[in-house]
């Protein structure tokens, strides 16, 4: 069966923005992650404490985050930030963050060009981190990319991904988000890779799915993932985003397509829809182009 109720992980604060062309200005950033708070949100991923030059639009994460972080006792909002390394972990916990996410790839090719690093080396960097902010009580999430098919290397083989899953959870994160980040997974794909998970005893309740729209199968995707018993869907307002490091990325599974067929579903998310589709054309507007996501679309006449 399905589950009564689904927490979306929002990206669209991070893997959204970090893939626009535009630079937002700070203060917008911090007005998107509030709309989106007041849309219903529970969790928000605001920005990444990365290098600089690797992600310029999120460069800003220092002035950002403080502009934010008091939704988290004013609506009990959670605002995970991405963070690659200790550097990157000591500008977040010196800020007061209280949720971080690490972030791995299934494949050689991905590990290098979005980390400098082989797969090994980038959980090796990992550990430590995720050490020091379980030892803070900091929830970690671990997000794992291509874990169904690389720009480079073409399909990726289930066991691949589930030896990797099983590092990043021996670790200690909370919880794993598996990335289809140039958005080629097929919901049988899903089903063998979840059966797979299960099978190695990795708990259907840790793991978060996070789909990219490329040949629009985000939604049967996850209807997939759903009916394999996982509840945490990532997704990113008006489907903004990409990632700068892989070719062929295209956009995030829209929250508001997600929203309206978990509606139909009958499945609680939390969310306003009106709100949140109000958000995302106000961001669209900022950006200077039209949202990409069909519901966005329909409900607003655009
Ligand atoms: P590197 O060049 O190997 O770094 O990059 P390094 O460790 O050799 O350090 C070089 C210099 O960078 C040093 O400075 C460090 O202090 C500094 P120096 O001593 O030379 O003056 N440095 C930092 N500065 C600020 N913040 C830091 C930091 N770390 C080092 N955190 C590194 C390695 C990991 C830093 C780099 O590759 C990086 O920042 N990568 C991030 C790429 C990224 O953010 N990608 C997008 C997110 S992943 C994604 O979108 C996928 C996802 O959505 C899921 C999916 O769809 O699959 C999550
Ligand atoms: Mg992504």
């Amino acid at each position: 069966g399905l589950p009564a109720h689904v927490r979306i992980h929002e990206v669209g604060a991070r893997d959204g923005l970090q893939n626009e062309k535009a630079t937002v200005p700070t203060e917008t950033k911090a007005e998107f992650v509030r709309r989106l708070a007041d849309a219903g949100l529970g969790t928000i991923e605001a920005t990444s404490f990365v290098h600089p030059k690797w992600v310029p639009q999120l460069a800003d994460a220092e002035d950002l985050f403080p502009l934010v972080r008091d939704l988290s006792d004013l609506s009990g909002t959670a605002l995970p930030v991405l963070v690659p390394n200790e550097r990157g972990l000591d500008r977040a916990l010196a800020l007061g963050a209280t949720r971080i996410a690490v972030f791995a790839s299934a494949t050689e090719s991905f590990a290098k060009a979005n980390l400098n690093r082989t797969v090994d080396e980038a959980l090796a960097m990992f550990e430590p981190v995720v050490a020091r902010a379980k030892a803070q009580d900091a929830h970690v999430r671990g997000y794992l990319s291509m874990c169904f098919g690389d720009p480079w290397e073409g399909p990726v083989p289930v066991p691949q991904v589930v030896r990797v899953c099983r590092a990043l959870m021996d670790m200690g994160c909370d919880e794993l988000s598996l990335g289809d980040t140039i958005g080629v997974a097929t919901p049988g794909h899903v089903g063998r890779l979840l059966t797979a998970l299960n099978e190695q005893n990795i708990p259907t309740p840790s793991l978060g799915v996070h789909f990219h729209d490329t040949y629009g199968q985000a939604l049967s995707n996850t209807l997939a993932a759903l009916q394999h018993g996982v509840t945490t869907v990532d997704a990113s307002a008006g489907g903004l985003g990409g990632c700068p490091y892989a070719k062929s990325a295209t956009g995030n599974l829209a929250t508001e397509d997600l929203v309206w067929m978990l509606t139909g579903l009958g499945i609680d998310t939390g969310v306003d829809l009106d709100r949140l589709t109000a958000t995302s054309v106000w961001m669209a507007e900022q950006l200077g182009r039209p949202s990409p996501s069909r519901t966005v679309r329909a409900l607003s006449h655009q």
